[in-house]
C-alpha cells in the first residue's frame, strides 16, 4: 500500500473495495457480490435450510440486514426453485416506523417480491409506544414478543414452509456465548441456522448465519438497497454483556481470521445436543391456539394485562382476512 497503488481484485482487473481476510481475498464490487451470494447458497446447502418448491416468508424490517437477506434470497430463489414473499410489521414507532415501512415497500417493489404489510394499529388499535408505556416492560422485549407473534401468525396463515430472519453472525454469536456463560444450554438451540417446524410453529431459517455484520452492510450498500437510516429510538447501545462479548469476539477474529465462522459451524454441529437440553413442551394457547410453553401465550398475556382482553384470537382472524388477498397472488 505504501506506493499508493490501488489493490486489485483477486479475480479480475478491477480495484478491490474490500479485503475478506479469512478467505484471503481482495474483492471488487462484482466479485464481493458473488462471494456473499455463494456463501448464502452454501449456508442453505450446508444446513438444509430450504427445499425446492418451498414458499419462504422473509421478515423485512427496513434495515440493511434483512434487505441483504431479501436480495440474496430472491436472487438465489430462481436457481434453487423456491418462492419468496416478504413480511413487514409496522410497529407505529413514530417517524422511525414510517421510514422503515417506506424502505421495505421500495425494496420489495424494486425486487418484484410480493409484500405482506401488517400494522399494529390496524390489528390492535394501539401502537408500540402505548403498549410499552402501559406494560411497564422494556420496549425491546414488548417489541420482540409482538413481532414473534405476528411473524408466526402470518407464516401459519399463509401456509409457508419457513420464515427467514436477517440475523447474522455478529447478532448470534454474542448471545450464544452469553447463554453458554450462564449455562442456559437450551437457549443456544434457538440461535442456530434453523429451527424446525412443529405443528403450530413455523420453522425459522437464518441464511446470513455465516455472514458478518460488516459484510451484510457492505452488500446492501453496493446493491444500493433502500434501507432506513434512522435507528429505532428505543435502541440502547451501551455496556451490555452482549456488547462486551461482541467486541471480544472481534478482537479474536482480528488476530485469527476465520474464528467466528468456525465457532458458528461448531455450534451448528452440536445443535441437536442443545435442543435436547431445551426440553420445552409446546402447548397451544387457551385463547388463540398459538404455541406457548405454558397455557396462555405471551401475546395473550400481554394484551390481557394492557388492553383488558387477550387479543390473540382477534388478531389471528384479522391477519387471516388480510392474507386471504395475498394468498391468491
Ligand atoms: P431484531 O429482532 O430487530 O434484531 O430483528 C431480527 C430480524 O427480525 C430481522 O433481521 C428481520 O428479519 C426481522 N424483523 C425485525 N423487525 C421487523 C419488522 N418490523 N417487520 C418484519 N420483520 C422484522
Ligand atoms: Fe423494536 Fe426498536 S424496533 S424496540
Ligand atoms: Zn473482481
Ligand atoms: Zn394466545
Amino acid at each position: 500500500m505504501g506506493s499508493g497503488k490501488v489493490l486489485k481484485c483477486s479475480f479480475c482487473e478491477e480495484p478491490a473495495i474490500t479485503v475478506v481476510r479469512y478467505a484471503k481475498l481482495r474483492l471488487c464490487k462484482k466479485h464481493f457480490t458473488e462471494f456473499v451470494q455463494r456463501r448464502v447458497l452454501k449456508t442453505i446447502d450446508r444446513y438444509g435450510l430450504v427445499d425446492r418448491g418451498w414458499r419462504v416468508l422473509v421478515a423485512v424490517s427496513g434495515g440493511k440486514d434483512s434487505a441483504t437477506l431479501l436480495h440474496t434470497l430472491s436472487t438465489l430463489s430462481k436457481e434453487l426453485g423456491f418462492e419468496v414473499t416478504a413480511l413487514h410489521i409496522d410497529l407505529g414507532i413514530g417517524k422511525y416506523s414510517e421510514k422503515a415501512k417506506e424502505a421495505a415497500e421500495k425494496l420489495c417493489k424494486a425486487l418484484e417480491v410480493p409484500l405482506v404489510l401488517l400494522s399494529l394499529r390496524e390489528l390492535l388499535s394501539v401502537e408500540l409506544p402505548e403498549l410499552v408505556a402501559k406494560s411497564k416492560r422494556p420496549a425491546c422485549s414488548v417489541c420482540g414478543l409482538v413481532k414473534r407473534y405476528l411473524i408466526n401468525t402470518a407464516a401459519l396463515e399463509l401456509g409457508v414452509q419457513a420464515v427467514a430472519l436477517g440475523h447474522h453472525l455478529d447478532d448470534l454469536l454474542p448471545y450464544i456465548v452469553k447463554n453458554f456463560v450462564l449455562q442456559n444450554l437450551g437457549g443456544i438451540s434457538k440461535l442456530g441456522p434453523k429451527t424446525e417446524t412443529e405443528e403450530v410453529f413455523v420453522g425459522r431459517i437464518r441464511p446470513l448465519y455465516e455472514i458478518s455484520e460488516s459484510e451484510a452492510a457492505l452488500y446492501a450498500h453496493i446493491q444500493g438497497l433502500p434501507v432506513v437510516e434512522e435507528v429505532c429510538p428505543y435502541a440502547v447501545r451501551g455496556e451490555s454483556l452482549e456488547e462486551e462479548i461482541r467486541s471480544f469476539l472481534n478482537t479474536v477474529e482480528a488476530k485469527r481470521p476465520g474464528f467466528k465462522v468456525a465457532f458458528a459451524r461448531a455450534v451448528a454441529k452440536n445443535i441437536e445436543f442443545y435442543r435436547e437440553e431445551a426440553e420445552e413442551s409446546i402447548n397451544k394457547c387457551e385463547y388463540c391456539e398459538m404455541p406457548t410453553a405454558s397455557n396462555i401465550c405471551a401475546f395473550c398475556k400481554l394484551t390481557a394485562r394492557v388492553l383488558g382482553k387477550p387479543m390473540g384470537s382477534d388478531v389471528r382472524s384479522k391477519v387471516r382476512r388480510i392474507l386471504a388477498e395475498v394468498k391468491t397472488l
